[in-house]
């Protein structure tokens, strides 16, 4: 890509004010620029300290760590906040629909009618899969949790669209985004019908997106399948509510698989890896194998007990939040979708009266609200999902389908900075310094604290 179509660096502004470090070690001061955003916390900028001080700064998880600047969200989390470039998260859920916040997320406005039917109509026709890649879900075994699937199919997709995997042409990183986009559900659906050793229907054209996911996922051949708007509206809902999330892990993930200039499908792929973790994306599921251990009301209080205990490994999935220090919007809008989808659907789900009498008791509890710990997206969202139909292992899954254009965002507005360039951290190294070799024949034996068995997992040498 030219230089000159790299955005500029987010140079420092004049520099009014400085950040004055001082190692009490060696007496030496340092004076480090402050930089501003258009809103929240400002930063120390220390990409000279090393070079000066021959200094590293220390903070695992990146808990105070802004890695890079972005226009495309901000997250208050003392106040709740969430804006997707600039809009409240509770407007564009209530007010847009998936497609109109893809085109926000990617193109920074909300697209014009004539934007909007073209751009709807760019991803509708990309939503099939190559015939070949379609063979690959047959190498997995049936019982393969549909995020193992995903991972391998989207990184595979590189290997069939050669005409968007080069990352210094604007234009094919736009088709790469714009196929992402298209065929994640597609992917999606199709692990789901591969484990029900179903047929895989094609999309459909004449359907938006959530509608066209519904009848991928529940349509049989067999039988006509009538997409229920109310329940489509629901689930485009809970895309919007997953499409982005600032730098969380996985999208964290993406920027610094981008940053080695990886193709946007492996970056991707390494993104839905990422998600799947219980305490990211995969806590959706996770809350609700929670909430049926917990199973009755009675039982919430040892639960929530638990949840306190520093000795017990339990959390209350679907709680707390690095960022959110109060309630997550998301978590607000997901409620009320939940039990529109269960009004819709005639049905009630014993789970929800769980959830709700653990939020209430969990809300009133000094350690929770000590450590500012608030229901997250995830809370509500199993039952939800549960309600209209998918499978607790596909909870994930929809997550990843609706953070795919968050992930595409950043790596776009990654590739086209000027500031970026290959991420790779330093650490505070506490290992042997120097040590002699010595040949093997004179090495002495020495009880090892671990058994060789346990590392390499007692498997025999026949494990398939
Ligand atoms: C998502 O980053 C994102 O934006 C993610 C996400 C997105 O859209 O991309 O929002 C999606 O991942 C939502 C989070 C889903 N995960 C869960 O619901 C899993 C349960 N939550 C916890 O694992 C935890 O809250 C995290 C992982 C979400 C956040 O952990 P942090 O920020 O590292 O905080 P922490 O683990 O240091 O917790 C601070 C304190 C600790 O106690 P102390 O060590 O200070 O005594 O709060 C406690 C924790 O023990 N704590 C909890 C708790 N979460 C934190 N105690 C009980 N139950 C919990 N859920």
């Amino acid at each position: 890509m030219s230089e000159a179509a790299k955005k500029e660096p987010m140079a420092p502004r004049a520099v009014r004010h400085s950040f004055t470090l001082t190692d009490n070690e060696t007496g030496d001061s340092y004076e480090l620029p402050i930089l501003h955003g258009n809103i929240g916390p400002r930063v120390i900028d220390i990409r000279k300290l090393y070079a000066e001080a021959g200094i590293f700064t220390y903070d695992p998880g990146f808990t105070s760590t802004a890695a890079c600047t972005s226009d495309i969200t901000y997250i208050d989390g003392d106040a709740g906040v969430l804006l997707h470039r600039g809009y409240p998260i509770e407007e564009l859920a209530e007010n847009s629909d998936y497609m109109d916040v893809c085109y926000l997320l990617l193109h920074g406005d909300l697209p014009s009618p004539e934007e909007k039917s073209e751009f709807d109509e760019n991803i509708t026709q990309r939503t099939m899969l190559h015939e070949q890649l379609v063979r690959f879900y047959s190498g997995f075994k049936r019982s393969a949790h549909p995020m193992a699937i995903m991972v391998g199919v989207v990184g595979a997709l590189s290997a069939f669209y050669h005409d968007s995997t080069d990352i210094n042409d604007p234009m094919q990183r736009m088709n790469a985004a714009n196929r992402l986009i298209a065929k994640m559900p597609t992917i999606a659906a199709y692990a789901y019908k591969y484990s029900l050793g179903q047929p895989f229907p094609y999309p459909d054209n004449k359907l938006d997106y959530a509608s066209n996911l519904l009848r991928m996922l529940f349509s049989v051949p067999t039988e006509e399948y009538e997409v229920n708007p109310v329940i489509a509206r629901a689930l485009d809902k809970i895309l919007i509510l997953h499409a982005d999330h600032e730098q969380n892990a996985s999208t964290s993930t993406v920027r610094l698989a981008g940053s080695s200039g990886a193709n946007p499908f492996a970056c991707i792929a390494a993104g839905i890896a990422s998600l799947w973790g219980p305490s990211h994306g995969g806590a959706n599921e996770a809350v609700l194998n929670m909430l049926e251990e917990i199973g009755t009301k009675e039982n919430i209080p040892q639960f929530v007990k638990r949840a306190q205990d520093p000795n017990d490994s339990f959390r209350l999935m679907g709680f707390g939040h690095r960022v959110y220090k109060n309630y997550d919007p998301r978590a607000k809008v997901m409620q009320k979708t939940c039990h529109e989808v269960l009004n819709e659907l005639g049905t009630s789900d014993p789970l929800l009266d769980i959830a709700m009498e653990l939020e209430r008791l969990a809300l009133e509890d000094s350690y929770f609200i000590d450590k500012k710990l608030y229901p997250n997206v995830d809370f509500y969202s199993g039952i939800t999902l549960r309600a209209i139909g998918f499978p607790d292992n596909m909870f994930t899954s929809l997550f990843a389908i609706g953070r795919t254009v968050g992930w595409i965002a950043h790596w776009k507005e990654m590739m086209s900075s000027a500031e970026s360039k290959i991420g790779r951290p330093r650490q505070l190294y506490k290992g042997e310094v120097a040590r002699q070799f010595t040949a093997v024949a004179n090495r002495e034996h020495t009880s090892r604290k671990i058994s060789w068995a346990w590392l390499w997992g007692g498997q025999s040498n026949n494990e398939r």
